[in-house]
Formats: C-alpha cells, structure tokens, sequence
C-alpha cells in the first residue's frame, strides 16, 4: 500500500470502529504517518474521534448503519477496536472487495463470541484451555458447572472487560451467576461459557504481530510478554517485561503463534495466557492492541499502537523492548460530565513517570479515564512509580 496526502485522493483511508483511548493512540500513529482517519463510535466525542480527520456516531451493532457510514466513506481499511460491531457485515464488507477488514473479517467474528475462539483454540488447535462448557439456561448452566468443576467462572459469551461475569464457589450461587450474565451480555438471547478455573502463578498478555515482509511473507513477532494484575475481569495495572521460565516463555510464543496464524491477516494481537511454572493456558485473544499493552507507551520503541498502525499498513515493525515499565489505571471515581484533573504535576514530578488523560466526555466511578505510565531500573520500580502517579491524579467535578 502506498502512502498519500490525506484528505487528497492519494490519502489511504483508515476507519476505526470504535474510537476509545486504545483508538486514540491508533488514530495518532496513522496521523504521523499522514493516513486519513475516521473514527465511529456509538457516542460523540469519543477519544479517537478527537484525534480524527472526521467523525461518525453509528450503532455498529446495527449492520445497515453500518454498511450506510462504510459505502459512505469508502475506506481502504476497516480496524475494530471493540468487539460489540455486526461482523456478519464486515465479512459481507471484506467478501465484496469494499474494504480489507483487520485482520480479518472472521477474526472480528470469531473473537466477538468466546464460543468461536473458544472452539478455534481447544476443538481446532488443540490448545490448552480451561475445562469449559456452554449453557442457554439456568439448568443446563448447573450442568455445566459440575462438569468442569467448582470454583468456576461463568461469562456471557458476547461481553467484555468482565460485564455480567461472575466467580462461581458453589452451585447454591448459579443461579445468581445466571441472573448477572443475562444483566452483562450483549445480546438478547442469552448464552454462557462457564470455565473451570485455572491456578495459575501469574497470567500474560502476549501481544504478537503479523507484518508484512520485503517478500510479500508474513513474519510474526513477539513483543517481551506483558504481566498484569485484574480486577473483577478488568486490567488494574501492568508491567513488562514478566519474569518467566525459559521453557514457559517458549511455549508462550507458540501458543500465541498458532492462534494468530489461524485469524490471519496482518496487524497486533494481545493473547492472554494463564502461567503455572512451565505450563501455558490459552484464556482469549484480542485481534487488536490490548488495554494491558498501554505499558508499551514507555517500555518498547515502538508502542502496540505504533506497531498495529505499521503492521496494518503493509510496513515493517521493530518489537524490541527498550526499557522495564508498568502502567497503572486512573478511575473517574466520581460521575460527571466534563470533569477536571488535579494533581497531574505531582504525578508528573515521578521521575520516569507519564500520563494519559482520555478525554471521555463522561466519567463513571470504575471508566477508565486514564493511565499512569512509568519507565524503572526493573518492573518493581515501575511499578511504584506508576501507581504513585496514578493515585496523584484526583479527577474532581470542573
Ligand atoms: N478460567 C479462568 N481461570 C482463572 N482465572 C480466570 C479464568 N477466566 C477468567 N479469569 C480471570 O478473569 C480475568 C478476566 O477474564 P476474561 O479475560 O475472560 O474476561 P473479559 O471480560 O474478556 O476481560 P477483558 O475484556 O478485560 O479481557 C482474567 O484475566 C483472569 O484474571
Ligand atoms: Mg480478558
């Protein structure tokens, strides 16, 4: 792909779908490399649409409106950055030759549904996953959860960051568990995976990228693996590089490899692994940059942003890490519109620290409205000082 004069015919046209603050970092990229941006999301103002040459608010969910903001604007490249969009649409987008979807019209629709990676991964692979099942009921949802054994979680299949899913100890609580995931889920007809639960020391993100080589190849890379610590199934901090095993690093890589390579196409993808010793789980794969890869900012030379926007765009990408680093999530902790930030110079007088505010129009207590990010002799030192920065920054009502 040739690159052009934005808003010129010569321009390589890029829509987000999606334009949240992993979409901003995007929209940045491609700006420096004088792509021509537009963002859609389903509400005004959204992060990425601030950093945008235009902006759409669309129901991606909605497959004509969708369809209507595509043949609208005719990109060249499509980039989901959430998950809720009609990819049944995109693979009729992508069919058609209107625009190539990244990576893949099936990745978008397989990885929207724990069903479809789930099957992709265990059934297809062969990889290891947790025990798991899938339920459309109460009853069949017990059943499930004695077959893959207690504790457990139990997930809407269409849900992310850890909407409606709940940890499950005995089967007195399933039919809460049940109740919760229809709240959560997506969509109308209710489906669930419950998962045995791994014990694992540590889980991973392993973001991997599939660029293009001088040959027309396509070469995978391995960014150093991201360790990160959630709560209630949402990212809380990060760091890189993970401390692991020789061998469980390996393994790492290869369980990444395969999967990516079965999605296809080109651009990053963050596998989250579970880790016990030498031993690797497969849990999901986001065909897109991962929130816990925000670290990237400060540890790598090229950031998961910078590689998504080089790698989608056909040109060579360098993963090498440049330094430890850790990020740590700045909450809105009150709920309001337009809010301020006190306290960013103290946060930013942390040697080695930075900060991203996202500019989200409206802050809940638990949105995520920014990070910290810090750069450290180790990951421990990053660590601290990120979490100092974040805990400097008071979002407060303007
Ligand atoms: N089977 C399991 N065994 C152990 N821990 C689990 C299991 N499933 C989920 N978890 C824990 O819950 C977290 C969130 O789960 P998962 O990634 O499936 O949810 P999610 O809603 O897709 O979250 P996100 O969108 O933030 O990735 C995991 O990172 C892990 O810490
Ligand atoms: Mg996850």
């Amino acid at each position: 792909m040739r690159l052009g004069t934005p808003l010129s015919p010569s321009a390589v046209k890029v829509m987000l779908l999606g334009s949240g603050e992993l979409g901003k970092e995007v929209a940045i990229e491609l700006q420096r490399l004088g792509c021509e941006v537009i963002a859609v999301d389903r509400y005004a103002n959204a992060p990425a649409q601030q950093v945008a040459h235009r902006a759409h608010v669309v129901a991606m969910t909605d497959a004509a409106a969708l369809r209507a903001v595509i043949e609208a604007e005719r990109p060249h490249l499509i980039v989901p950055e959430i998950e809720a969009i009609a990819t049944d649409e995109l693979v009729r987008i992508e069919a058609e030759g209107l625009a190539t979807v990244i990576p893949t019209a099936k990745a978008a629709q397989l990885t929207m549904n724990r069903e479809g990676i789930r099957r992709l991964a265990a059934e297809e692979l062969k990889l290891p996953t947790s025990p798991y099942a899938f339920a459309s009921s109460e009853a069949e949802l017990a059943r499930g959860a004695e077959q893959v054994g207690f504790p457990c979680f139990v997930k809407p299949v269409m849900s992310s960051s850890g909407k409606g899913q709940s940890y499950v100890e005995r089967p007195d609580q399933i039919g809460q568990a049940w109740r919760y995931a229809l709240e959560g889920g997506r969509v109308e007809q209710p489906r669930v995976i419950v998962e045995g639960r791994i014990d694992f020391d540590y889980e991973i993100t392993q973001l991997t990228v599939r660029s293009r080589m001088a040959n027309g190849a396509t070469a995978t890379s391995f960014c150093a693996p991201i360790g990160h610590r959630q709560v209630k199934g949402d990212y809380v901090e990060s760091w890189q590089p993970q401390a692991m095993s020789a061998a469980a690093q390996a393994r790492a890589e290869q369980i990444a490899g395969l999967v990516t390579e079965a999605l296809g196409g080109h651009g990053i993808f963050g596998v989250e692994l579970f880790v016990k010793g030498d031993e690797v789980w497969f849990s999901e794969v986001s065909p897109r940059p991962h929130d816990t890869g925000l670290v990237t900012l400060v540890s790598q030379y090229q950031s998961e942003f910078a590689l998504h926007a080089r790698a989608i765009l056909g040109l060579p990408v360098d993963v090498t890490q440049r330094e430890p680093g850790a990020s740590a999530v700045i909450y809105g902790g009150l709920e309001a519109n337009g809010i301020a930030y006190e306290g960013v110079a103290e946060a930013l007088s942390i040697p080695g620290a930075d900060i991203r505010l996202f500019g989200k129009p409206e802050a809940f207590a638990r949105r995520r409205m920014g990070v910290a990010l810090a750069r450290g002799h180790d990951v421990d030192e990053a660590l601290v000082r990120a979490r100092a920065a974040a805990s400097l920054v008071r979002p407060v009502e303007a």
